[in-house]
């Protein structure tokens, strides 16, 4: 099949000949990785629960989407749609989650849903398998020393996660033991990659938990910030982070997936009120007992060794916001000091 990729050096093209299947292919995540994948050579099956929804067709505009992208209709509660999604593919990537703390909605796709997809993979015998976890099924453990990084032998505490009703890190620590064992009886390469708050511009039209982590600081709905303090990483990086691990032969395990910054609600929020003054962001602390909270420690050595490096969060910070005004989510208001980029990521100096 011919490849439109004039502009692309002919070494980059390392998945020419070769089929994928991305979960969840619409998604925020997924929809840059099904763009990195296509830019790449590959030929992609994505998955999306409904192929005719416009929420989809960002993804067929990508370049190469014509002659190498299919959409497919697939449910994580549908076992047999995932086993025709596969078919055929050499690899899997599986970013299909829900992202909530409703038990209701997150345990089932997210814990039997993951197990589906080893199970009809390991049945195609496809060999890899890349599943999107999080950074909540590493660190979520009230007995790790804070002052010690974690790293991917790190684990969240399942009966932690359950008794402080964080479902979301509940279902995937859960869903990311099962498939690891999964994967060992069944003999899968499973690699996962573990991604922090993931931030940088959107290529869907719709509001997902990244977009919305960030939007209500800028419409007035948080009139407060909460005493948290987390790592971001820019969605292009986890996106070429599924490549890479995919790529490399001898990838195996857990890649925590994060830029090296660590920031306070507050400090995100004083870069927003910088980059952005016309929009009402919070100035106070929910909290004004407690100390500002610190965060986890983390180490994401195991990329940089794939020789990854990353985003700014400043600028993943800004390219978020000028997305979500030009997809319509966020209003443009009028500034009076319209700076360029570059004068306000001078911010740190200020
Ligand atoms: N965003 C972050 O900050 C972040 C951080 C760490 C890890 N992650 C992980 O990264 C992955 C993708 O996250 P995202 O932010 O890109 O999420 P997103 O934009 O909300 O996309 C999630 C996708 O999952 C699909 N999905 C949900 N339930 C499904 C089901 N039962 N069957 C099939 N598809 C289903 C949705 O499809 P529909 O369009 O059909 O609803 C959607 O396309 C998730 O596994 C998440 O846990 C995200």
């Amino acid at each position: 099949m011919p490849i439109e990729v004039d502009t692309v050096p002919a070494a980059d093209l390392t998945g020419q000949g070769r089929t994928v299947c991305v979960t969840g292919a619409g998604g925020f995540i997924a929809s840059w990785l099904v763009k990195r994948l296509l830019q790449k050579g590959y030929t992609v099956r994505g998955t999306v629960r409904n192929p005719v929804d416009p929420k989809n067709d960002h993804l067929r505009a990508f370049d190469g989407a014509a002659d190498r992208l299919v959409l497919l209709r697939a449910d994580l509660m549908e076992p047999e749609t995932l086993v025709a999604a596969f078919t055929g593919c050499d690899g899997i990537f599986h970013a299909a989650s829900p992202l909530t703390d409703d038990p209701e909605k997150m345990l089932e796709p997210a814990i039997r849903g993951t197990n589906y997809v080893l199970t009809a993979a390991a049945d195609l015998g496809i060999k890899r398998v890349v599943f999107t976890s999080t950074i909540g099924t590493v660190y979520m453990n009230p007995n790790r020393d804070p002052e010690k990084p974690v790293d991917d032998n790190s684990w969240s505490d399942i009966e932690y996660c359950k008794k402080t009703a964080n479902w979301y890190c509940y279902a995937k620590t859960i869903a990311e033991q099962q498939a690891f064992e999964l994967a060992r009886q069944r003999g899968v390469e499973l690699i996962v990659i573990n991604p922090v708050v993931v931030l940088g511009p959107l290529l869907q039209t719709t509001v997902n938990a990244s977009a919305a982590h960030v939007l209500k600081y800028l419409t007035g709905s948080a009139k407060t910030y909460v005493n948290a303090a987390q790592a971001y990483v820019d969605v292009r990086d986890v996106a070429e982070a599924h490549v890479r691990v995919y790529e490399a032969p001898s990838a195996c395990g857990r890649y925590i997936c994060a830029e090296g910054t660590t920031l306070h609600r507050g400090e995100l929020c004083r870069v927003l009120g910088k980059l952005f003054p016309e929009y009402p962001v919070p100035s106070k602390c929910k909290d004004e007992v407690n100390p500002p909270a610190k965060g986890y420690k983390f180490t994401n050595q195991r990329l940089k060794d794939l020789g990854m490096e990353f985003v700014p969060v400043l600028q993943s910070i800004y390219e978020i916001v000028k997305s979500m005004q030009e997809k319509g989510m966020l209003p443009v208001l009028p500034t009076q000091d319209d700076h360029v980029l570059q004068d306000k990521l001078l911010l740190k100096s200020s």
